[in-house]
């Protein structure tokens, strides 16, 4: 009598197509049920998933979570100008929506073991573990469990007819969803190699890059980007054409050494060159519509909202907290930014916005709205305490 049904969290990659058999041989599970989720890879690696799932699972599901990840997980993402270390998280993101699904797999299958193919030595073990334990139910990570390497895993998933995609010559472990892609692993775990041109997927080098610059305007409600160019777009597909237009001009890469949860430093490549021009068009916006107390409380906020999202932590009362504040900063983010993409390098252009809190009228060179002569007053009592502290410190001289 064996134990029932786990469920799986599927990639089709090495990891976690080992843990199949390794969960019937080694843990005793009689069924196996693996879910894929979509949350905007490419259709390859969803098809290669479905087909790898279907003939080594007993049952496999493949959800299709690509509105659900935009709408839920990247709009309040570009709202918190959400970025860990500098680069917009993506991996990071999508993982709790991910174990979601695989919670909810779990009760219609009616298993009370879920797992997962993460290392220990990464974060999404802990951002899995966090939702599958939050729904009460035993989890288990056999790479983790069982202390596995990848030349282990190559030779263990040779002698259970597994192909092996990660051959020697293409050593990469890679994350995508449609914000952002992650490579990490084989040579690149040297900080000092210089990452070779074939390991990026969504980006030209800027070096091919076209030599004339394009111009993108962009509109944004509440903080939410619907427009390009003046046509109307649904969040997923507008990112998706947001990835092609920028990718063309190499914008979005990163490389870069990362702080992960348990401490330990890792070197990591991005590509997110719809995220990286969303994330300025969207953080310029607010500049020209929140006052300046909003902005500078709003940024504390955002790191912190960022940080509770890197760690996975999305159930935290705070991070609840959080997004209710982000959510209504939003009300007059309305507007539109036009960018310039070239070579790499994305810049504003210009902005302009019905609710902006600019006055050309109060500010210009030219204008005599402002008697100047107003300042005058605001000038002699400026920087009073310092004036104050300085002269005490000379009378006690
Ligand atoms: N370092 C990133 C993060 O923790 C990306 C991890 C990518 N994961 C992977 N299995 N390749 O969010």
């Amino acid at each position: 009598m064996g134990k029932g049904t786990v469920v799986l969290a599927y990639s089709g990659g090495l990891d976690t197509s080992i843990c199949i058999p390794l969960l019937r041989e080694r843990y005793g599970y009689d069924r196996v049920v693996t879910v894929a989720v979509n949350v905007g890879q490419r259709d390859e690696e969803i098809r290669t998933a479905t087909e790898k799932g279907r003939k080594l699972a007993d049952t496999h599901y493949t959800i299709d979570a690509r509105e659900k990840f935009v709408t839920g997980y990247i709009l309040p993402a570009i709202r918190a100008n959400g970025s860990y270390e500098g680069y917009p998280m993506g991996t990071a993101l999508a993982r709790p929506l991910i174990a979601e699904e695989v919670v909810a797999v779990a009760a219609r299958e009616g298993a009370h073991a879920v797992a997962h193919g993460c290392t220990g030595k990464g974060n999404d073990q802990l951002r899995f573990d966090f939702i599958f334990r939050m729904a009460g139910l035993d989890v288990i990570a056999p790479i983790r469990e069982l202390n596995l390497t990848r030349d282990w895993e190559i030779d263990y998933a040779r002698e259970h007819d597994i192909p092996v995609p990660v051959g020697k010559g293409r050593p990469w472990s890679v994350d995508e969803n449609i914000w952002s892609r992650s490579i990490e692993g084989g040579m690149l775990e040297d900080p000092a190699y210089h990452p070779p041109e074939e390991i990026y997927a969504w980006t030209v080098s800027p070096h091919d890059a076209p030599d004339t610059p394009e111009i993108l305007a962009i509109d944004f409600i509440k903080g939410i980007p619907h427009r390009l160019n003046d046509v109307e777009y649904g969040p997923f597909d507008l990112i998706r054409e947001l990835n092609t237009r920028a990718g063309r001009h190499g914008i979005g890469r990163n490389n870069m050494i990362e702080d992960r949860i348990l401490g330990l430093k890792a070197r990591e490549i991005y590509e997110h060159p719809a995220a990286t021009v969303l994330l300025l068009a969207h953080h310029d916006l607010e500049h020209l519509t929140l006052t300046r107390q909003e902005l500078a409380f709003k940024h504390i906020v955002d790191e912190k909202w960022s940080e509770l999202a890197y760690m996975g932590l999305v159930h935290e009362p705070l991070f609840h907290d959080l997004s209710a504040f982000i959510a209504q900063s939003q009300e007059r983010v309305t507007g539109r930014v036009e960018v310039e993409m070239f070579k790499g390098c994305c810049r504003v252009l210009g902005r302009s916005s019905p609710e902006g809190l600019y006055s050309g009228d109060l500010v210009s060179f030219d204008t005599t709205s402002i008697d100047q002569c107003h300042a005058i007053g605001v000038s002699a009592y400026y920087g009073i305490q310092a004036r104050l502290a300085e002269q005490g410190k000379r009378g006690k001289e």
